[in-house]
């Protein structure tokens, strides 16, 4: 394919690309944004097949297979309460690409960099397998604490910032023997110690910060691929891995805002280690259990009525219930809106998502600060399965591990009706003193059962 038609080519995908990002942000462009994203990565893929010289097609069409086959099934298969995992594996993918592009850009023989290229060409193969190795093992330790499968508690080591500088400072070092000497050993040497600090730097950080640390490694990833873009002096993926990693980090940056954490110490790990002078069961006092009939009652006696959903909507897939009741509550002319929290559920827009596909419609669902001011005059504040994002603890007790996290003031409402199974912590596993108090009331079982109950109750 003529080089002009592949920039051209180049160039469209990464305006597809800034289009999809754009479309993305908002609900009701959401969709556009992905097909944006599709049409982009389809051209993007077809112009550089047609761009190089390719041997050998047939492996090239099997490779394509397998990794589309594998692709579908996965995706089709994921919960949507597994995405964060899928999201972490997907970075450890591109994390160990960058790596393995690196190596093999350094040994192949049809290289013909010399002086100065060849210089810039070793620094960039270097930084980007050291950005590769860490995102990889970091990744593959994310996935492994969001699966359950590795503990969610950090792994303090006492000397861990002295080992990780020491780390560093030994990778420098390779750097400067593969600079002088251009042999494999120090690149394998720095790979193994950066596939060490990368593992490290994630065991370091606790389940509660784990989204911050998923949308950090999303931003890692882009780096590495920005870096394996400069090794293949392809244009397109020096775009792409910018536009990925600048946008992980701000979503990063948002992320840490919203669990009122500082990034640097979410980075630096410990958080959740002792988990704060407040330990999980010291909350007690006499709660109040409530029924459906009574909710519905509520409900419909309710003037106004705020909805914050949680994880538990999520995992109870009461969605649809959910909006149903909505719509009859509207038809009885009670005001509904929906309180969502930044981090509410498991991944970014995660309520949002849901309640989308449930059809609630967009210009009554707020954001946590669009609506925290008017919880003192509304009626009934109904909480579908959330916890951490409506505790009181974080305003209250300077002590409690999530202390100065922007929660949704549910417990200034009349009354706060919260919908959960038990008296179980949410989870960054933390009391909940909103359950105790008195205005609030328990409506025990799943958030499925019990808003399908309201619901039969709402019905003419
Ligand atoms: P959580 O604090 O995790 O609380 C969810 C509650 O839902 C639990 O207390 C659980 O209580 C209840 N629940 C679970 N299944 C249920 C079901 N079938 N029916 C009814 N209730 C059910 O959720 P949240 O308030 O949404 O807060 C999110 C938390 O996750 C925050 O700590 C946040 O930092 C963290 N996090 C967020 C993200 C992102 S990016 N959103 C990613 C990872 C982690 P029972 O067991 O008693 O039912």
């Amino acid at each position: 394919m003529n080089a002009g038609l592949v920039t051209v080519a180049y160039i469209g995908a990464s305006i597809l690309f800034i289009l999809s990002l754009g479309g993305l942000s908002h609900q009701e462009t959401a969709k556009r944004g992905n097909v944006y994203g599709i049409v982009g990565m389809a051209i993007a893929v077809l112009a550089t097949i047609l761009a190089i010289r390719i041997d050998d097609y047939a492996v090239l069409a099997v490779a394509v297979a397998v990794g589309a086959a594998v692709g579908i099934l996965v995706a089709s298969r994921v919960e949507m309460t597994q995405m964060p995992q899928l999201v972490a594996m997907l970075h450890s993918f591109v994390g160990l690409a960058a790596v393995l592009v690196g190596i093999a850009s350094h040994v192949d023989p049809r290289s013909d960099f010399a002086g100065v290229e060849k210089t810039i060409h070793e620094v960039e193969i270097f930084v980007g397998v050291f950005i590769g190795a860490i995102t990889f093992t970091g990744s593959v330790i994310a996935f492994g604490k969001l699966q359950g499968s590795i503990s969610g508690r950090p792994l303090i080591l006492p000397v861990r910032h002295w080992l990780n500088l020491a780390g560093l400072v030994v990778c420098l070092w390779l750097g400067y023997e593969f600079l002088r000497g251009g042999s494999l050993v120090p690149l394998l040497a720095m790979t193994a110690i950066a596939f060490v600090i990368g593992a490290h730097l994630v065991m370091a950080i606790g389940g509660a910060d784990m989204p911050v640390v998923v949308s950090m490694l999303n931003s890692y990833s882009g780096w590495a691929a920005a870096a394996t873009g400069f090794m293949l002096s392809n244009d397109l993926l020096i775009v792409v891995g910018a536009l990925v990693g600048s946008s992980g980090a701000i979503l990063s940056y948002i992320m840490c805002r919203a669990m009122n954490r500082r990034f640097v110490s979410v980075i630096l790990g410990g958080f959740g280690a002792e988990g704060g002078t407040s330990a999980a069961g010291a909350t007690q006092g006499d709660i109040a259990p409530t029924s459906v009939e009574e909710t519905a009652a509520m409900l419909s006696d309710a003037r106004s009525v705020i909805i914050v959903p949680g994880y538990g909507m999520a995992v109870a897939q009461a969605q649809n219930a959910v909006s149903e009741i909505t719509e009859l509550l509207r038809g009885k002319g009670v005001v509904v809106r929906f309180g969502i929290h930044p981090v509410a559920g498991r991944l970014p827009g995660h309520m949002n998502v849901l309640l989308a596909e449930a059809r609630v419609p967009y210009d009554i669902v707020f954001e946590m600060d669009e609506l925290n001011e008017d919880f003192p005059s509304t009626d009934v504040a109904l909480v579908i399965g959330a916890n951490d994002i409506v505790n009181p603890a974080a305003q209250e007790d300077p002590g409690s591990p999530i202390a100065g996290m922007p929660v949704l003031e549910v417990w200034k409402a009349k009354t706060a009706v919260v919908l959960k199974r038990s008296m179980a912590t949410g989870y960054a596993g933390v009391d909940n003193p909103l359950f105790y108090k008195e205005n609030t009331r328990m409506l025990f079982g799943d958030a499925r059962d019990s808003i399908d109950g309201v619901l039969r109750r709402l019905k003419p």
